[in-house]
């Protein structure tokens, strides 16, 4: 970590000053961080603990171009990410709280990897193999993120690491069987790695000894404008023609239907707000991504025009829940004690699509002995 010698080549520099021995020597090459060039580097800090007494530490990455990005163990939480505008001012675009105590008492799952299943469940039950699982229902009848505490609630193991390219952290939770009713002891890795391409790149693994659902994805509310407004002028493109329509309990219906000619069409650019209105509640859907997932492809792309901010989404799996904040209603004070209103962040979460263990036409979330669960998803941050 580069970061470490700074400090030493600065004392050094002083002690020669103040023993008048500069004259005799040559300048000192000036240190990258003294130029003002961000170095790559990682660094660890206590966040709080849990009621139980529990410690929960934080992850600082940083490029080296700049771009920071804070991760806890709880929950494996995305924290903060402080991204340019096209002027060069850095401002954190993800919502969420200053410190732990937020987190624990309430939170929509702000910057959370959620598991063992991602959106819901209906009625918390599915079947397989012949036997009837039961879940833990969290949402009216249905089982939501993974249940009452799901993987955005619990300590991760975390490792720091750096490659030639970037920093990176690697979390570990094990969600032993039974768990909120889930079959099986389920090893799950998840590997966040800040790159100096401006990517924040997460991989996900999961290992299991008994057939399982799982859907992991990533839970952060984006704001572009730093959090300072809704985000309705933001312009999204989404590489989906079709969608899984859902009922009055957000359960898809089965159908795939198509955006064309409707507000749910994302197929170009649109603002978020320029058709919300038309959308009961606003955006919570799945979208059916053209790529079928297997491979990463570009899935979609935001836009905040007044920062010139743009983010990226690829990812190898085959559905998205584009979600609009519908839920924030101004009770949660955020970070600087903000109030979040209605749409003021929204979340892109690369997904399989919701309620597929009960749905036999959906692409199949069950994990069995011996295979690998193993999927990527890159958000990339650049500037218009
Ligand atoms: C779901 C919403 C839910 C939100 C926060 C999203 O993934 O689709 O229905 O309210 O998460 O819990």
């Amino acid at each position: 970590m580069k970061k470490a010698l700074f400090l030493p080549v600065v004392s050094l520099a002083l002690l020669l000053a103040a023993a008048g021995c500069r004259k005799a020597e040559p300048p000192a090459p000036v240190p990258e961080a003294v130029k003002g060039q961000p170095t790559m580097n990682i660094q660890k800090a206590p966040f709080g603990r849990l009621p139980d007494g529990a410690n929960v530490d934080i992850y600082t990455l940083v490029n080296a171009r700049g771009l920071k990005a804070r991760i806890m163990t709880y929950g494996a939480i995305l924290v903060s990410l402080d991204l340019p505008d096209r002027t060069g001012a850095f401002a954190d675009c993800v919502l969420g709280y200053d410190s732990l105590d937020g987190y624990l008492k309430t939170t929509p799952y702000f910057g959370a990897i959620v598991g063992r299943y991602g959106n819901r469940i209906a009625k918390g039950s599915f079947s397989l193999e012949g036997k009837t699982y039961v879940l833990a229902v969290n949402d009216g009848k249905n089982h939501l993120h993974g249940g009452v505490k799901g993987f955005d609630k619990v300590i991760w193991t975390a490792e720091p690491f750096e490659e030639a390219n970037g920093v990176g952290l690697k979390l570990g939770y094990l969600s032993k069987d039974g768990e909120e009713g889930y079959p099986g002891n389920l090893n799950v890795t998840v590997v966040y790695l800040l790159t100096n391409d401006d990517e924040l790149r997460i991989d996900y693994e999961a290992t299991t000894d008994k057939a399982t659902p799982v859907n992991l994805t990533s839970h952060s509310y984006f704001n572009f404008t730093g959090g300072s407004r809704d985000v309705l002028t933001h312009e999204i493109t989404l590489a989906a023609d079709r969608y899984t329509p859902v009922d009055a309990g957000l359960i898809p219906t089965g159908k795939l239907d198509p955006v064309a000619g409707t507000p749910m069409d994302f197929t170009t650019p649109v603002a978020i707000g320029s058709r919300i209105d038309r959308v009961a509640g606003g955006y919570d859907h799945n979208y059916v991504l053209t790529s079928g997932g297997g491979a990463m492809a570009l899935a979609a792309r935001a836009v905040e025009p007044g920062s010139g901010r743009v983010m990226e989404v690829l990812t190898d799996q085959p559905g998205i829940q584009f979600y609009t904040g519908n839920f924030l209603d101004g009770t949660i004070a955020g970070k600087g004690g903000r109030a979040y209103g209605k749409h003021w962040g929204f979340c892109l979460e690369t997904q399989h699509f919701p309620d597929s263990p009960n749905q036999p036409s959906f692409p199949t979330t069950i994990l069995r002995p011996g295979d690998t669960y193993r999927t990527r998803t890159t958000f990339k941050f650049s500037v218009k």
